[in-house]
């Protein structure tokens, strides 16, 4: 039994949330499910978008499972907040699209400093943000990359910077990536800045197998390859650490579209998918996303992101049904 802490958040992400879980518990009961609360409304409650108690019970299960949070300009982001405190330096970010099959690469993004670092000052004429990038953290996320790409038997490794211009910080993550790739051999390993990266992706993506990048490239990357498959509605995430993860799709609460049943609920599935993966149940998770495949690929059944009609039950039934 799997301890899976629930955290719905606000707008789309508690509608995406419900209809995950029912997927979930189709598997023979594997997972105890505990919900927890973040994001706005949960601001709105108790005045903290994050209470200690969420954190704790994040700490204490085998994975949590996040929708999305509205952010709040008074208060830290409840998701930046959580990655750090549960130490998830890893974020991975899958893109692959249905009908292009060019498109197939893993973003693995910094996760835990970069301009994430919540340093930010303001001396009233002049406000300064502090980008903070150091040797272990460029090498534990280097290094988790390569370890994938020999996990997932792919040939490539990608790294993103701007050394150009930040040469001091970026130079520290361009040099650990040669160092680190001269350890892997048989992967093959490149590097572009960051600005020529965001061009190949829509030029050539067919050359890249996964890419490693700090922590604001790997945010601006993964929307843009939101937009390469067509819709944030089919991008999962995970994130990992030495002790937990944490699974959420990369879209955010979407208020343009909250409560309208609207919402694609493919990425949240996907990032369930993600986390069976995490906790070794390899069969769970392929059943899950072969599923969603013949959805995408077989049935006319498709949010309004997609070009289709239908809701977000319509989408999760059809899924459901193929189990
Ligand atoms: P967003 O990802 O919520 O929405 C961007 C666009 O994509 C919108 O047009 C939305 O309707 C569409 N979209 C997103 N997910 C979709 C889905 N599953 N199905 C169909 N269409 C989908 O980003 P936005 O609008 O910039 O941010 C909204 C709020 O969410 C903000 O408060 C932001 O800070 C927060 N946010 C939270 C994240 C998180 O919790 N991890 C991540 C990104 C944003
Ligand atoms: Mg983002």
């Amino acid at each position: 039994m799997y301890k899976i802490t629930v955290i719905p958040g606000d707008g789309i992400g508690q509608e995406v949330m419900q209809p995950t879980i029912d997927i979930l518990e189709t598997l023979n009961s594997k997972f105890e499910f505990i919900p927890k609360e973040a994001g706005k409304e949960c601001y709105q409650k108790y005045d903290t978008n994050l209470p200690e108690e969420t954190i704790v019970q994040c700490r204490e299960s085998d994975s949590t499972l996040f929708g999305a949070v509205t952010s709040i300009p008074q208060q830290k982001s409840a998701i930046v907040t959580l990655r750090k405190e549960l130490d998830l330096y890893v974020n991975q970010r899958p893109i692959h699209s249905y009908t292009n099959p060019d498109i197939d690469f893993t973003i693995i993004r910094e996760n835990s400093e970069g301009l994430y670092s919540h340093i930010e000052e303001s001396t009233g004429d002049e406000a300064i943000a502090i980008r903070k990038i150091t040797y272990k953290a460029s090498e534990r996320i280097i290094n988790y990359a390569f370890n994938y790409a020999l996990k997932t038997e792919k040939s490539k490794v990608t790294a993103s910077h701007k050394a150009n211009v930040l040469p001091v910080t970026d130079g520290i993550f361009k040099n650990t990536f040669y160092k680190v790739a001269s350890n892997y051999p048989t992967i093959k390993s490149n590097d572009y800045y960051i600005d020529a990266m965001a061009m190949y992706l829509i030029t050539n993506p067919a050359q890249f197998d996964i890419i490693v990048t700090t922590n604001l490239f790997g945010d601006i990357l993964s929307d843009e390859g939101g937009g390469l498959v067509g819709t944030l509605g089919l991008i999962p995430s995970a994130n990992i650490g030495d002790k937990t993860g944490l699974f959420e799709p990369v879209h955010g609460s979407a208020p343009d579209i909250a409560g309208l049943n609207k919402a694609n609920p493919i990425a949240m599935i996907l990032s369930s998918c993600l986390m069976l993966e995490y906790l070794g149940l390899y069969d769970d998770a392929k059943r899950i996303q072969n599923a969603v495949e013949e959805t995408i690929s077989e049935s006319k059944v498709k949010t309004p992101d997609m070009g289709g009609h239908n809701n977000t039950q319509d989408v999760a039934n059809n899924i459901l049904h193929r189990l």
